[in-house]
């Protein structure tokens, strides 16, 4: 059992209570021994189960961390949703969802079955099929510029310049055929926006883009934040993104598991395979889970726990 329930409030409990909690967080599931550590991309591999980090970061710019919160692993997935955002800040929301769509699969992140059995073809823009056409209506004249945007944008959402995974990238640039024919396959339905094989490699550069759990619990309050980082005080995107982004991460943020997710945690979230999780409570903060073993779904298992946890005892499901 998890403890009782904080009733929810318009903020976050005192700072002492929320540090508190994020200490028995990670007493608690420090010794959860369930998952594997992913690798379908080889270099993630070499991660080590043991990992674990912690970190509530508050709109007021609060900071509380517990664990391996400064240590680097790539975002992977992660990426999409605030990919998703910058894409949206430049073209419209209008234009990016009838481009992409926002509808759950129900299947594998990576399933080619999704992009056959639905008219939209992309589906959503959590997805690879999704994500990948996203990635293609980066604004930039080339494929050196649209990189740019989406590292540039991704570092404001962290507040810090981050930079990329040389190992991690080419290891999955080598392995990665079936992003490349999904993309291709896209191109062939009239869903991709600029060169498959530019866009997956962009796509795959975004993802190898090195972030703490402390990054992605400030990525995940400045969503919280209608799009204002709570550390930097730089705005990344308008509140009107934020609110179609979390829509998003809450239907398909966590693949097929994404309705037991919103079930237990009642919070949009994303998870990526290098055993981050990210999780957004609006108007109050956002959580940054770090923990490389993964259930099926390609999900950090302490990361699930941990955030359950947190979620319910700080009060922050939304339902
Ligand atoms: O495209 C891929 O397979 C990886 N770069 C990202 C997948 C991922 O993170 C799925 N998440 N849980």
């Amino acid at each position: 059992a998890i403890g009782p329930a904080t009733v929810s409030t318009g903020h976050l409990p005192p700072d002492p209570a929320v540090d508190t909690l994020v200490q028995e967080a990670w007493d608690r599931y420090r010794d959860v021994s369930e998952g594997k550590v992913a690798d379908y991309i080889p270099a993630l591999a070499k991660a080590s189960a043991e990992w674990f980090g912690i970190c509530v970061a508050d709109v007021d710019g609060g900071i509380h961390a517990v664990g391996d919160t400064d240590r680097e692993f790539s975002i992977q997935s992660i990426s999409k949703p605030f990919v998703f955002a910058l894409v949206c800040q430049a073209l419209g929301g209008g234009r990016a969802r009838a481009s992409i769509g926002v509808n759950a699969t129900g299947l594998p992140f990576n399933s080619v079955m999704a992009i056959e059995l639905n008219a939209d073809r992309t589906m959503n823009p959590m997805v690879n099929a999704g994500a990948i056409a996203t990635t293609s209506l980066a604004p930039g004249a080339n494929a050196e510029a649209r990189w740019s945007f989406i590292r540039e944008g991704l570092s404001r959402f962290a507040g810090r310049e981050l930079a990329m995974d040389h190992d991690v990238y080419e290891s999955e640039a080598a392995t990665n055929q079936r992003n490349q024919g999904i993309a291709r396959l896209l191109l062939g339905y009239e869903r991709m926006y600029s060169d498959p094989d530019d866009a997956t490699d962009i796509y795959t550069r975004q993802c190898a883009l090195n972030v703490t759990a402390r990054d992605l619990a400030v990525m995940g309050a400045t969503l919280a934040d209608g799009g204002v980082n709570p550390v930097t005080r730089e705005r990344v995107v308008d509140e009107d993104r934020c609110r179609r982004v979390l829509a998003v991460m809450a239907t398909a943020g966590l693949y097929e598991q994404s309705g037991d997710w919103l079930y237990e945690v009642g919070l949009p979230g994303k998870s990526g395979v290098a055993g981050g999780l990210v999780t957004t409570a609006p108007g109050k903060g956002g959580l940054g889970v770090f923990s490389p073993p993964l259930d099926a779904a390609g999900n950090s298992v302490r990361g699930q726990l941990a955030t359950r946890f947190l979620s319910e005892r700080l009060g922050l499901n939304l339902f």
